[in-house]
């Protein structure tokens, strides 16, 4: 073994070494590393976020070969900053600690690094303040094929007496360019992902949420941030990051006096100032990122490679297709024309019927969003056999039977709103303020989570066959305030801890259940809750010409196989151009069957058939970004297996100006060049034939370096290919 392996190997179990009177800790993945030095004082500093060096014994002279102005706090590039004595920046912890004073400082006192398995490790830094009996650690947990990381904090005291924790950051990160560009996420009902991509100036630029629940409506928590220039697709330096946490959030990016950028997420601190007593662990979420100096299409894959092996709920596994009443009915439906539904679902060839919003409440009919959330019971008028017989009568026909619910939610005009006042989040001296006709319920109440497990629990207990649950949560939380909780400035916080001990339960007792998250369209995707769904609802905006560019975006971060995609009659495109669309993630329908005219079904349910063959390549494969919409008339994206053998490209003609087309081959990625590759044009209209032969072979290399013409026009406005390895 020469000396550079010998060292690769030292620094990979991240043992860490002494250099003078420095400590260097690596934290290295198969292209990055995140590097932390220990001074003679026990500071403990980033010095390097990049890609990974050669000889990792060099790490210690990267701080040397910088000239940038003077620090003035030897704290700038702190691995966790601490208010207070000398820090002058964003601080990542600010505490008033039990005796009034509000100074905190952290020294070095021991590290560690577990061996997690599977190429994961986690290491653990314990700091200490040297005058006050309180402790952080820092978690590093490093993905090394993904080239993930996750980072968060847990902090603990024992003080004689209860102490303030006014912030508490997951991550601190610092990095060092010659500029920096983020692109960051804004969105409303309909609107969610529309990117804006700005270079960052001195000061801080904050990306926040205070809506409690639906959180990301107006600005998710993902973000990226290129370094040294804008990246693109697939050239430059970019970082990836997202909270794991489905309440507010805070992430602050701060360019200091030196230039460099420093990042400080974890959740908001707005109204949210922490009481923690002696002994008590506070455990933040996790900050989420990767880094990629190849751009943002290797840093997508990264993050989608690692939530489909790691994070989301059965990532490796299958999807159901299904046919969804929500927009062929919305509130109006009895048992007959689910009968008909159920016929519908088989007869189209999906697995699942999804019945929506409207099942249940009695006194208070849910007829509309005015009234009945809370009560769910079934409807007597339009179910009076009950979700029992509508599971069997699905099973009868064939297929599978799946069901909507808000359980985190009350119209005032409910039984549980009247039955339990108490329950709901409202200021009990103002008026109460509506989103969308209805009240938040205070999961920070044990009984309240125990009312909303029973919602779920109830539904399975009685309808073991039940096959998919669509939980959705339409309401941002106005007047914060519970009933119960004697804290009010932990109510943002514990709703969230009281979501998650939910969704745990549910998960123990229903380890494998499909679930949508959905959020009135996309107001809560994130990881925290990720972990517990099998999907997520990108949007309600399902016009495809929109939803090319809605799941182009969350593709930088969400794998194919979370996007539930449905053909619905949004958007002026014929049925072809919905459905393709549709297909590049996980397919449903959620239109009225019964009124597809001529070939229409026809094209539906042969494209079911064309999706069951090529969705392990959607769901599991490497996704590649050929055309983007923002730049071209023509947007296509490509999905390709592990082996390079198969894949599928989708294309659009995204502008309808007079005689836009795809004037240029489209370049293909991901390809082994000197393997042949036959390209197919799959899921034609019936009647029409392809205007591309199959009959010649590429090689990779032509493919990638020439290309191919989709053809899509005017007359060819969604084009689906297929790449095969031709032996
Ligand atoms: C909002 C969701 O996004 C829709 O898909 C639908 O389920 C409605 N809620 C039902 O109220």
């Amino acid at each position: 073994m020469n000396i550079k392996n010998y060292l690769a190997l030292f620094f990979f179990s991240s043992v860490c070494f002494a250099a003078k009177s420095q400590t260097i800790i690596p934290i290295e993945t198969k292209d990055n590393a995140v590097v932390l030095q220990v001074d003679s004082s026990k500071n403990v500093s980033l010095i390097y976020l990049g890609h990974k060096l050669g000889n990792a014994a060099e790490y210690k002279e990267v701080s040397g070969m910088y000239r940038q102005a003077e620090d003035y706090t030897g704290v700038l590039n702190a691995a966790y900053t601490p208010a207070g004595s000398r820090n002058l920046v964003e601080p990542a912890i600010e505490v008033t600690h039990a005796d009034g004073n509000n100074s905190l400082d952290l020294r070095y006192v021991s590290h560690n690094v577990k061996d997690l398995g599977n190429q994961i490790s986690l290491l653990s830094v314990v700091l200490k303040d040297p005058v006050y009996n309180f402790a952080v650690t820092l978690y590093y947990k490093s993905y090394f094929n993904e080239n993930v990381v996750e980072q968060w904090s847990s902090i603990k005291h024992s003080e004689k007496g209860n102490i303030l924790l006014r912030k508490y950051a997951s991550a601190n990160l610092h990095l060092k360019g010659k500029g920096y560009w983020l692109n960051q996420y804004h969105g409303d009902w309909a609107k969610e992902m529309r990117p804006e991509e700005s270079k960052l100036t001195h000061g801080i630029k904050t990306l926040d949420t205070k809506l409690g629940t639906r959180a990301n409506i107006f600005q998710p928590s993902v973000f990226m941030v290129s370094i040294d220039q804008p990246a693109t697709e697939d050239e430059g330096t970019v970082l990836l990051g997202s909270l794991e946490w489905s309440g507010n959030f805070r992430t602050d990016l701060e360019i200091d006096n030196q230039d460099n950028l420093r990042i400080i997420s974890g959740i908001n601190n707005y109204a949210s100032t922490y009481t923690l007593k002696p002994n008590e662990d506070f455990v933040t979420p996790a900050f989420l990122y990767t880094l990629s100096t190849h751009g943002k299409g290797e840093a997508s894959r990264n993050l989608q490679r690692w939530a489909r092996n790691y994070k989301l709920l059965d990532g490796k596994g299958e999807r159901l297709t299904l046919l969804n009443n929500w927009e062929a009915t919305f509130f109006d439906f009895n048992e007959s024309k689910l009968s008909a539904l159920f016929k519908d679902t088989k007869n189209l060839g999906v697995d699942l019927f999804l019945l929506d919003d409207g099942w249940f409440a009695n006194k208070y009919p849910r007829n509309s969003d005015h009234a009945g959330l809370g009560d769910w019971q079934e409807n007597k008028q339009k179910l009076p056999n009950g979700i029992s017989s509508l599971v069997a009568e699905a099973e009868q026909n064939g297929v599978k039977f799946g069901i909507w619910v808000e359980p985190e939610m009350v119209n005032p005009k409910s039984e549980l709103y009247e039955k339990h006042p108490d329950w709901v989040v409202k200021q009990p001296k103002r008026e109460e303020y509506y989103y969308r006709n209805q009240l938040v319920l205070d999961l920070t109440n044990p009984k309240v989570q125990d009312f909303v497990f029973g919602v779920v629990d109830g539904l399975f207990t009685k309808n073991p066959k039940l096959a998919y649950i669509k939980w959705d949560c339409n309401a941002v939380i106005y007047n914060a305030y519970s009933a119960t909780l004697k804290n009010q400035s932990h109510f943002y916080i514990e709703y969230v801890r009281g979501l998650y001990k939910v969704l745990q339960r549910i998960r123990e007792k229903y380890p494998k259940v499909p679930m949508m998250l959905c959020s009135g369209g996309g107001g809560r995707v994130d990881y925290g809750a990720l972990q517990y769904f099998t999907e997520f609802w990108p949007s309600d905006n399902t016009d495809p010409m929109e939803r090319i560019f809605i799941q182009w975006q969350y593709s930088y971060f969400y794998p194919a196989i979370t996007s539930a995609n449905h053909v619905t009659d949004w958007g002026k495109q014929p049925i072809k151009f919905r459905t393709d669309v549709a297909m590049m993630g996980k397919l449903g329908f959620d239109i009225v069957v019964s009124h597809l005219t001529g070939n229409d079904l026809k094209f539906c349910q042969e494209a079911i058939q064309t999706y069951n063959g090529i969705k392990a390549v959607i769901w599991h494969g490497d996704q590649y970004r050929l055309a983007n919409p923002d730049e071209s008339s023509v947007a296509s994206m490509f999905y390709i297996n592990q082996e390079k053998t198969s894949g599928v490209i989708f294309n659009y003609l995204v502008n309808n100006r007079y005689a836009e087309n795809s004037k240029l081959p489209i370049r293909l990625k991901g390809l082994i060049a000197d393997k042949q590759y036959r390209i197919t044009e799959i899921n034609l209209f019936p009647g029409t034939k392809s205007s591309l032969s199959s009959l010649k072979v590429f090689t990779g290399d032509f493919l990638m370096r020439v290309g191919f013409n989709p053809d899509v026009n005017a007359s060819r406005t969604s084009v689906i290919l297929k790449v095969e390895e031709a032996h």
